[in-house]
């Protein structure tokens, strides 16, 4: 007995439990431990970074449908080892039939017709992305990686706090659907569909079905025949407008990654019709020019600069950011040094500038604090070889439209609330748009995921982080923040994940922080210079990072701690 207690203290010893633990091999991060299980599985099977972060996307769409699913779209980031940068744009498009004015009735926008229903749907595309990914840089059949997928939607998922929170925000719109209903809610005391208590165990096998499918024939079984006719008869039945022609169309886009630096480190990072990439690095420019030294997190006069450079970003962003298919986007000149320049001197020191300087008309329709109905989901993942990805998909908002496709199990998204559904007017976000993202056939709306490469300084080819957020409006200065932490302040990527955040997002104008983010000292220095706080107890957003050590070559993980999620790794 003693002998036996001894060696487990040694191996205590030995194996202390070391949040910022180490891994020799692959890491993967993402808001569900089952989702980075299937990834895990993947890695241990031989396969490569791409392979696990496809296997926890389908994962993902089976024990999150709250945050992302097969009907949806995203963003992916690849850096092949050694070979060039991939950047997969799998975003939703708008139907060909939609209009400008579609979500407007006698000028004004209608309250939930972009977020529930028939009319909020657009084009899925994650399905096309998914296997788009796995077939350029993957390696494992495709049977394989939709294996961990396939077996979850068969044995259900588990009712967690996060799922309730979710479906209590939507429980009116599931209602809805009877189908959503059926799947996602159970009967209340009153015997109406209510949310289900913790625990619940909800299996999905109509995914399970439709997986089945797509692992035999492909993203073609999303584009015609018994699954893309069910989606269309779906939203078409609910007064919707989506064709078989748009789901046969919509297509998968290879784009140049946006790319740019940060004290010596290359990054790359998405695109437009992204504007989270570019508010990452036209925030970073401005701090970098204005702090070339070093950045001090705690001190007031820099965050002054943090908060005055999103502000401008996110304002840039709101006025320039479209789909690149359908008009020029000048990221080139807006990232440029002399744009960079023009903002970091518009920033004065000693005083916050008022949002509505900025631009002025826009300023006009007040937003309301972002909801916190919302996410979305990151998987990052960097495999033994040091092959990396970030990959960002969504439904939009919580439970997408909250209609399922008779007989598939798939959840359709809500992206069309992307758009401007009256430019001018803010989006469930909070975000206000311009004309230049509003609605229009085929049209990509503008995101704020922000899917993140970051390469180590002496050798720019190998990486050091692959990271990305959930949260809306809130993913890029979660994804920045943590950044910073690690670049800036040298803290381990658990520590620099779990340290508080301040999120500025030009409009509403008001700094929004965790609890723990400033202390009344700086808050109060702050606000002399003209700034104004909300503390939000709900987390401003969910950022998912791994890194590989320069110097060791080790890996760390971190998922948010403030989430559901699980970062794991091989030993
Ligand atoms: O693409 C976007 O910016 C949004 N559809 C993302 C939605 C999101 O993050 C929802 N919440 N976390």
């Amino acid at each position: 007995m003693n002998r036996l207690l001894g060696s487990l203290l040694l191996l205590l010893i030995a194996f202390p439990a070391h949040a910022a633990r180490p891994y020799r091999g692959g890491v993967v991060a993402s808001l569900y431990p089952l989702a980075s299980d299937a990834g895990l599985q993947m890695l241990d099977r031989g396969g490569n970074a791409v392979d696990a972060a496809v296997a926890m996307a389908f994962a993902a769409a089976v024990v999150g449908p709250y945050h992302n699913g097969l009907a949806g779209g995203g963003f992916a980031l690849v850096a092949p080892q050694g070979k060039e940068l991939l950047a997969l744009d799998f975003r939703e498009v708008a139907p060909a039939a939609a209009s400008r004015d579609m979500f407007l009735r006698d000028g004004k926008p209608v309250p939930r017709l972009s977020t529930d229903g028939a009319l909020s749907v657009a084009v899925p595309n994650a399905v096309n992305g998914y296997l788009a990914l796995l077939e350029k840089a993957g390696s494992l059949p495709r049977s394989v990686v939709l294996a961990p997928a396939i077996r979850l939607a068969r044995e259900g998922l588990v009712v967690t706090p996060k799922y309730r929170q979710m479906a209590t925000g939507r429980v009116e719109c599931l209602r809805g659907d009877p189908e959503a209903a059926r799947i996602f809610l159970r009967p209340g005391t009153d015997g109406r569909p209510d949310v289900p208590p913790l625990g619940t165990v909800l299996r999905q096998p109509e995914l399970a079905r439709t997986l089945e499918r797509i692992a035999a024939s492909g993203a073609a079984a999303m584009r015609s025949g018994p699954v893309a006719r069910s989606i269309v008869q779906t939203v078409r039945g609910a007064g919707g407008i989506l064709t078989e022609e748009d789901l046969a169309r919509v297509k998968t886009r290879w784009r140049a990654p946006l790319l740019g630096s940060y004290r010596g480190h290359r990054i790359a990072t998405f695109p437009p019709p992204s504007g989270g990439g570019f508010i990452l690095l036209e925030t970073l420019g401005t701090i970098e020019k204005l702090r070339p030294g070093a950045f001090e997190r705690r001190a007031p006069a820099d965050l002054h600069l943090y908060i005055e450079a999103l502000r401008r970003a996110y304002a840039d962003r709101a006025r320039f950011i479209s789909d690149p298919d359908q008009t020029e986007v000048e990221t080139a000149r807006l990232l440029s040094p002399g744009h960079i320049a023009y903002l970091a001197a518009s920033i004065d020191p000693a005083r916050a500038t008022p949002s509505a300087e900025l631009q002025p008309s826009a300023a006009a329709g007040a937003a309301p604090p972002p909801s916190e109905l919302k996410h979305t989901t990151e998987i990052s993942v960097i495999d033994r070889k040091g092959n990396a990805v970030a990959l960002t998909t969504t439904l939009n908002y919580g439970f997408g439209s909250c209609l399922v496709a008779r007989g598939t199990g798939l959840l359709l998204n809500d992206q069309m609330d992307d758009f401007a559904s009256q430019p001018g007017v803010p989006n469930v976000y909070g975000l206000v748009y311009g004309e230049n993202n509003a609605v229009a056939p085929g049209r990509i709306p503008v995101s704020s995921m922000t899917p993140t490469l970051v390469f180590q300084k002496d050798h720019p080819e190998r990486i050091l982080l692959a990271i990305g957020g959930s949260g809306g409006a809130f993913i890029p200065t979660g994804v920045i923040q943590v950044l910073m932490n690690v670049l800036d302040a040298g803290m381990n990527l658990p520590v620099a994940s779990a340290a508080g955040r301040v999120h500025h997002q030009w409009l509403p104008d008001v700094a929004m922080v965790n609890p723990d983010a400033l202390d009344p000292l700086t808050r109060a220095a702050l606000e002399a210079k003209g700034h104004t706080f909300k503390v939000n107890a709900s987390p401003l957003g969910d950022v998912e990072a791994v890194m590989q050590d320069p110097e060791t070559g080790l890996r760390t993980a971190a998922s948010d701690p403030r989430g559901e999620g699980a970062a794991l790794g091989q030993p």
